[in-house]
């Protein structure tokens, strides 16, 4: 079994940075988990507290059944990719893969099979004989994922593997790195601090911010149900808006400055707290629709500051009084900047958070 976990870990760098604290998770045998959150958030850190690389100021880390805190980096059997690669330069390809293993003083049989294997797998089977220097930004990667591969440890650490490379081949590494661990069936324990990364890659997603992780959950639970504004405002691309206003009752309504929201009923008892009080009402993009103006709540006025036609779908950045919001819509609704538009918000699908402790309401 080679589940990592983490028993109210902190470490506190000197000058007091508090980088991780108190956190407690696990990251399940098999699992791919993604820890994300902005930079400086205290990820890297974590990722090293796991290798080895940093030691933990208090709290535990198992890695399988065995208390690691005091075991040596290179007895813990886990493998890290990082983000520059840290490929001997003056080695070879297959010289920097097998370089554990000779290490370990592996048979040079075996050896060769697993950098032959693991080059098989990742397509790199041709570059063995060649210097990192001679390789594309993606073949390094790639370098860098066999090496750890070749280990066969029980836990995969990547962090941010995929930052140095262009857009396109990002996508593509990201989809390898998903087959890979369906293929490996390995546990992976993954950092970035892109979401999209994050949502695309993870089972499960710990989002971090300022060393604390927020909140636990698949993609669709984190996108659906986030804990808080952050989460909330964090996942998904382009992000939630969020607006402030106060709730009034009967019937219960979403006040703001230039318009009226009606609410439905089944907000009724969620919303009880807040009534009268100052709330921020959250919604993502592709729930703000455009309206024929007729009827309750089909006319909120907004006018078009930017759109961006993208072809496949049309991003509006629209203008509410004092606010800017962005929609999402189908790509033959495509309106011109300047004009003036009805909206509608899907009503089903509101957040409201509290302004004070930006906790969730709804
Ligand atoms: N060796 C160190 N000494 C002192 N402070 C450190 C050290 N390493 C990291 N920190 C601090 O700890 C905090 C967390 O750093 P960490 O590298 O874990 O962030 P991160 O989430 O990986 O960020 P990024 O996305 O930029 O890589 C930061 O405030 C950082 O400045
Ligand atoms: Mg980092």
């Amino acid at each position: 079994m080679s589940r990592v976990l983490f028993k109210d870990l902190t470490k506190v760098f000197d000058k007091n940075v508090m980088a991780v604290d108190h956190v407690s998770f696990e990251v399940a045998d098999k699992e791919f988990f993604v820890l994300v959150g902005p930079s400086g958030c205290g990820k890297s850190t974590t990722l090293r507290l796991v290798a080895g690389l940093e030691e933990a100021t208090s709290g535990q880390i198992f890695i399988g059944d065995r208390l690691v805190n005091n075991v040596e980096p290179k007895d813990r059997d886990i493998a890290m990719v990082f983000q520059n690669y840290a490929l001997y330069p003056h080695m070879t390809v297959y010289d920097n893969m097998a370089f554990a293993l000779k290490l370990r003083k592996s048979p040079k049989k075996q050896t060769r099979q697993r950098v032959e294997e693991a080059a098989q797998i990742l397509g790199i089977g041709e570059l063995l004989g060649r210097k990192p220097a001679a390789l594309s930004g993606g073949q390094r990667q790639r370098v860098a994922v066999g090496r750890a591969i070749v280990r066969n440890p029980k836990v995969f650490l990547f962090d941010e593997p995929l930052s140095n490379l262009d857009a396109k081949l990002r996508v593509g590494m990201r989809a390898e790195l998903a087959q890979l661990h369906h293929r490996l069936e390995t546990t992976v324990f993954y950092v970035t601090h892109d979401q999209v990364e994050a949502m695309t890659l993870g089972q499960r997603i710990g989002v971090m911010k300022n060393g604390r992780l927020l909140q636990i959950a698949d993609p669709m639970t984190l996108y659906n149900k986030p804990v808080n504004r952050f989460v909330a405002g964090f996942i998904g691309s382009p992000p939630m808006n969020f607006l402030e206003g106060r709730i009034e009752t009967e019937p219960l309504r979403f006040v703001q400055e230039t318009f009226t929201l009606n609410l439905p009923e089944s907000l009724v008892k969620q919303l009880a707290p807040a009534q009268g009080k100052k709330v921020t009402l959250g919604i993502r993009p592709e729930n703000i629709l455009p309206s024929d103006g007729i009827g309750q709540n089909q006319g909120i006025k907004v006018w078009v500051e930017v759109a961006e036609l993208m072809g496949n779908e049309n991003i509006l950045h629209l203008k509410i009084g004092q606010n800017v919001i962005v929609a999402r819509v189908q790509a033959h609704y495509a309106p011109k900047t300047g004009e003036i538009l009805n909206i509608q918000f899907n009503t089903d699908k509101l957040h409201f958070f509290d302004p004070e402790n930006e906790a969730t309401l709804v």
